[in-house]
């Protein structure tokens, strides 16, 4: 597997794996101000930002690359208000975004075609986390005048269930 390509792969999963802590951390903040359906709705997030390490990892070893375990940095505990939490999280999916992008740069140069079309399924995979986010956001910033909608929301993302992403080598 080309160096360059093995290395970025690497630090995508060690990206994906920060995600995942990132969510348990914002779930954790939910919890603490009693909003137990977007804690849950994080929790659901955070597995599948582990879902996405492991289809990379396989990926990985699959091809014959080495996955080196670095240091995953410790995300940031507190936010506002849940506006503010859903405003950081959109803000760092477009940075994961960004970072599939550059890694399927990385793969082109490389003229790596197999890791190309492996990173399809994350390409459309990040439009849709991106509108997930979104979403959420657009609902809390209509519920600003409305401090008894933010509870409906609330419970409305607490019935997002966990669906394992089936056939993509997780
Ligand atoms: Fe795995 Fe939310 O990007």
């Amino acid at each position: 597997m080309d160096k360059a390509v093995e290395q970025a792969l690497n630090e995508q999963i060690n990206a994906e794996l920060y995600s995942a802590y990132l969510y348990l951390s914002i779930s954790a903040w939910f919890s603490s101000i009693g909003m137990k359906g977007m804690a849950a709705w994080e929790l659901v997030q955070a597995q599948e930002e582990r879902d996405h390490a492991m289809m990379l990892y396989n990926y990985l070893l699959s091809s014959g690359g080495k996955m080196i375990a670095t240091e995953i940095k410790a995300p940031q505990t507190e936010w506002g208000s849940p506006k503010e939490a859903f405003e950081f999280q959109l803000a760092h999916e477009k940075g994961v975004t960004a970072s599939i992008n550059r890694l399927i740069e990385i793969s082109q140069s490389a003229k790596d075609h197999a890791s190309i079309a492996r990173l399809q399924w994350f390409i459309t995979e990040q439009v849709e986390e991106e509108e997930n986010v979104r979403d959420v956001l657009n609902q809390i910033t209509l519920a600003a005048d409305f401090p008894s909608y933010l509870y409906m929301i609330d419970k409305e993302l607490g019935t997002r269930v966990y669906t394992p992403p089936t056939g993509n080598g997780a």
